[in-house]
């Protein structure tokens, strides 16, 4: 009969085309072979088209052959999309996973964070004065005007005001409040909150209305040390001063003291050291002196031991406090001290580690 040579030609067909699709490589190989099978010329459409001339009897029967054959076309078309996507989908995970495997790599090495060199230079410092014996302290940046002026002697007016141009939040009628200018006011805070001995010392961020310069940076941060005890000389002074340059520097640097006015020591000096920029020859970073200063030093003023009321017809003491990021720019090499706040990693990442 002639439709049953056409149901068994469609037979052939569909698996024909079923173990096609099986084989198919990609989805766009799989939708021509859609294409095949709604294609009018198709033999399963000529067999359905066959159908409106054939004997009403054998309709039923023939069209539920015919509808089985298209459900297994269907249903092999369907497998074989199932099977594609889920081999692309496997292919593109791997090689996502490929990347991302590649980028957890690479962060291992490049992309791991560190410390700022100015904490590792705060915290070395630490290390070293804590080796020496001392305390570490803390105070707050917003200090009072108290604090940071009057108690270190320097009254209001007082010329030494305008060298520590300030950043006054709020200037009350009984108190101001300041963002400190200096560590110095931590000196007051600990000679308050103890009795000698005290070996402390305090680092901080302060601030001040300077404009940003190669050695100038309006928030930078300072090392403060106090000493009080009995018997305390500057030539005490000195020596710790001596040691822990040496000890941050290494014993080939060259430091001086120069006398200088601080309001709340007596005697006062200046420390500086060579400029390692230049090695002493003169330069930008040092305006061409050649030496850097670092910090100020001095015998704590009777004055300041009044105000915090220390006897010192019984008590002497030094302090000195010295700026961080200075000393962290000069072992450093840096010529400017402006690429410490930045935050440049391309000049940050190459301390890292050191810690
Ligand atoms: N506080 C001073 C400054 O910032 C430095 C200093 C500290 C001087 C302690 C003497 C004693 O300039």
């Amino acid at each position: 009969m002639e439709s049953g040579a056409g149901l068994e030609e469609a037979t052939r067909w569909v698996e024909e085309l079923s173990s096609r699709a099986a084989g198919a490589a990609s989805g766009a190989e799989l939708a021509k072979l859609r294409e095949a099978v709604g294609d009018r010329g198709s033999p399963l459409s000529a067999l359905y088209r066959s159908m409106k001339v054939m004997d009403p009897a054998l309709r039923p029967e023939f069209g539920r052959r015919l509808q089985e054959l298209r459900l297994r076309l269907d249903q092999a078309l369907e497998a074989a999309s199932a099977a594609i996507s889920a081999r692309e989908r496997e292919a593109t995970f791997g090689a996502e996973r490929d990347d991302l495997g590649a980028y957890l790599c690479r962060s291992r090495y490049e992309g791991v964070g560190s410390l700022h060199l100015i904490t590792m230079t705060r915290m070395e410092l630490e290390d070293i004065f804590i080796s020496l014996g001392y305390a570490v302290a803390e105070g707050p940046e917003v200090e009072s005007e108290w604090n940071n002026f009057e108690a270190l002697n320097i009254p209001k007016f007082h010329p030494a005001r305008a060298s520590q141009d300030s950043f006054f939040l709020d200037f009350g009628e009984e108190e101001s409040t300041l963002l400190r200018t200096h560590t110095s006011p931590i000196e007051i805070r600990l000679m308050q909150a103890q009795k000698p001995p005290i070996y402390a010392v305090a680092p901080g961020r302060v601030y001040r209305r300077d404009t940003p310069d190669a050695r100038h940076t309006p928030a930078f941060h300072q090392i403060e040390a106090l000493v009080v005890d009995r018997g305390i000389s500057f030539s005490n002074l000195k020596a710790t001063i001596e040691s822990f340059t040496s000890a941050y520097f290494g014993p080939s640097i060259k430091a001086r003291l120069r006398p200088a006015y601080f309001p709340f020591t007596e005697p006062s000096a200046e420390f500086e050291i060579t400029c390692t920029i230049c090695s002493g020859t003169g330069c930008r970073t040092c305006s061409g002196t050649g030496w850097i200063e670092l910090g100020g030093a001095g015998m704590v003023h009777p004055k300041v031991f009044e105000a915090v009321g220390i006897d010192h017809r019984v008590y002497s003491g030094f302090a000195f406090g010295f700026g961080i990021d200075r000393l962290a720019q000069m072992r450093a090499g840096l010529p400017d001290m402006r690429v410490l706040p930045e935050n440049d990693l391309r000049i940050l990442a190459q301390f890292r580690g050191r810690r």
